[in-house]
């Protein structure tokens, strides 16, 4: 594209001289007075202006202040006649870019309004360039959150996040396998934030929370009169997450009629709402999870083996927080800053007992189990620091099914177990019992996750220590 000049003079020889000079290369307006040249500027894009600083009654000094308040204003060059230095001076502290003298050398002239065209071209194609290096730089940001937020060091977590980069930008399915709290959400969420797939097209089931019908109908939509209760039509979250992600989370729980249904929008990608015969073409990236061994259920007839394999595209597996040492206590320190702020108090270390206990303890119910201790101890202490004694109590009893490296000598923690020999592994266990259901408000449910065990068991021990002093 030819650049766009303006030339402003009150004397034709001037202006035809200069257009002759110029026309060729560039697009050339001519003005003979202020008027004129407001309006080219106006209705044009002017690259160059190129004014005489007296254009008859009108001073070219006001056209160059009115160019320069414009939203892409023109480079300037002013042209003065009697080698008034002065003024040519004062326009350039202004704003203009040069000034040349008259008579006019017609090379010279070109050879600037050249320069000036093309320090232009180069101009916006710097803000381009900056605008869209900021687009980016802005997009990255937004999408790096995801990874960001996914704290640790340890080889098992590092390996996960390469993983994450990798299959993220992909359409494959993947399956998020893992024990509860080990961030499978987060690990979710880190895929679609680097999808490249819209930022708020990321849509979240819980397929335990639902029955089967509503499950379905959840998922899939329905038509008015599908069934009972359906009085209006419902789009599903399939179609809510067109172009986007659908993270079917517990995907273990799904039941069987639902996993036929789920199979074939997988594989034909397309689904139908229920009441409704009409296929609708959806293009959704799938993330499942689960803490289950769905391979497992599926060789038990449990889980359809077909719709396993379909999910178990990429499987990214999470590993358990006892097996990452090395993690507990960086993100110790992560949600020791997170609370605080939060809590609105300063930021106050662990001491080296409570880093110990943090080390020791087998941590059934992960990264979020540490988190929440993390959070009692924020919220306990009105110390300097955070001491043992203000994380919960039964962090310095093992649980039960807790794993002991070998090798680790063994902590104050567990020298306090038994002091002279007190306690029995019987009453051990009831006081981890007792102290995870008042850890969890007792509820059962979360407090058998904690402790490792099945809701079942944990039943179970209960009825056995049924006492008058009671579990709950
Ligand atoms: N590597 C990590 N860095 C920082 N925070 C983490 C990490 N892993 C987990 N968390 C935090 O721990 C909590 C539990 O994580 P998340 O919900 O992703 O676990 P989950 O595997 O989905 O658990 P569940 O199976 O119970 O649903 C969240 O608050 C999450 O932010
Ligand atoms: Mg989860």
């Amino acid at each position: 594209m030819n650049a766009i000049i303006l030339i402003v003079d009150d004397e034709k020889p001037t202006r035809d001289g200069l257009r002759l000079a110029l026309d060729e290369r560039f697009e050339v307006y001519v003005a003979s007075d202020l008027r004129e040249a407001r309006q080219v500027l106006k209705s044009e894009p002017v690259d160059v202006l190129l004014t005489d600083l007296r254009l008859g009654p009108d001073s070219g000094m006001d056209l160059l202040d009115e160019a320069l308040t414009l939203a892409k204003p023109p480079v300037c060059i002013m042209m003065t006649a009697y080698g008034s230095v002065d003024t040519a001076v004062e326009a350039m502290r202004r704003g203009a870019w040069h000034f040349v003298t008259k008579p006019l050398n017609l090379e010279e002239v070109e050879l600037l309004v050249s320069r000036a065209a093309r320090g232009r071209e180069i101009e916006s194609e710097n803000r381009r360039l900056t605008t869209e290096n900021y687009a980016l730089q802005k997009k990255a940001e937004i999408r790096n959150a995801g990874l960001d937020r996914i704290i640790g060091k340890s080889p098992a977590i590092i390996k996960i996040g390469e993983m994450v980069t990798q299959i993220a930008p992909t359409r494959a399915t993947v399956l998020i396998e893992g024990e509860s709290g080990t961030g499978k959400e987060l690990v979710a969420h880190a895929l679609h934030d680097l999808s490249g797939r819209p930022a708020d097209k990321m849509v979240i089931v819980n397929c335990a929370a639902l029955s089967p019908q509503l499950l379905e109908s959840e998922l899939f939509g329905h038509e008015k009169g599908a069934f009972t209760n359906a009085h209006q039509r419902r789009i599903g979250r399939f179609e809510q997450a067109d172009g986007g992600t659908l993270f079917l989370d517990e995907v273990g729980e799904i039941d069987a009629a639902t996993q036929v249904k789920l199979l074939r929008a997988l594989s034909e990608r397309t689904i139908e709402r229920v009441g409704s015969n009409e296929p609708i073409k959806v293009d959704v990236r799938v993330v499942a999870a689960t803490n289950r061994n769905l391979r497992e259920m599926a060789a038990m007839g449990r889980f359809r083996e077909d719709l396993f394999f379909r999910l178990n595209v990429v499987t990214v597996q999470m590993p358990p927080l006892r097996d990452r040492a090395e993690d507990i206590i960086l993100l110790a320190n992560s949600f020791l800053r997170e609370f605080a702020k939060e809590n609105g108090r300063s930021l106050k270390p662990l001491s080296d007992g409570a880093l110990n206990l943090l080390r020791l303890y087998s941590w059934p119910g992960n990264v979020r189990e540490l988190r929440t201790a993390i959070e009692h101890g924020v919220v306990m202490s009105n110390e300097e620091t955070i001491e043992e004694r203000h994380l919960p109590s039964f962090l310095g009893l093992r649980a039960p099914t807790g794993t002991t490296e070998p090798g680790n000598p063994p902590s104050d923690a567990e020298k306090d177990l038994a002091p002279g020999g007190e306690f029995n592994l019987h009453d051990i266990e009831m006081a981890t019992i007792r102290s995870a259901l008042r850890y969890t408000d007792g509820n059962r449910t979360k407090a058998a996750d904690l402790l490792g065990i099945s809701r079942r068991t944990l039943q179970r021990k209960l009825k056995e220590i049924s006492s008058p002093k009671g579990a709950n």
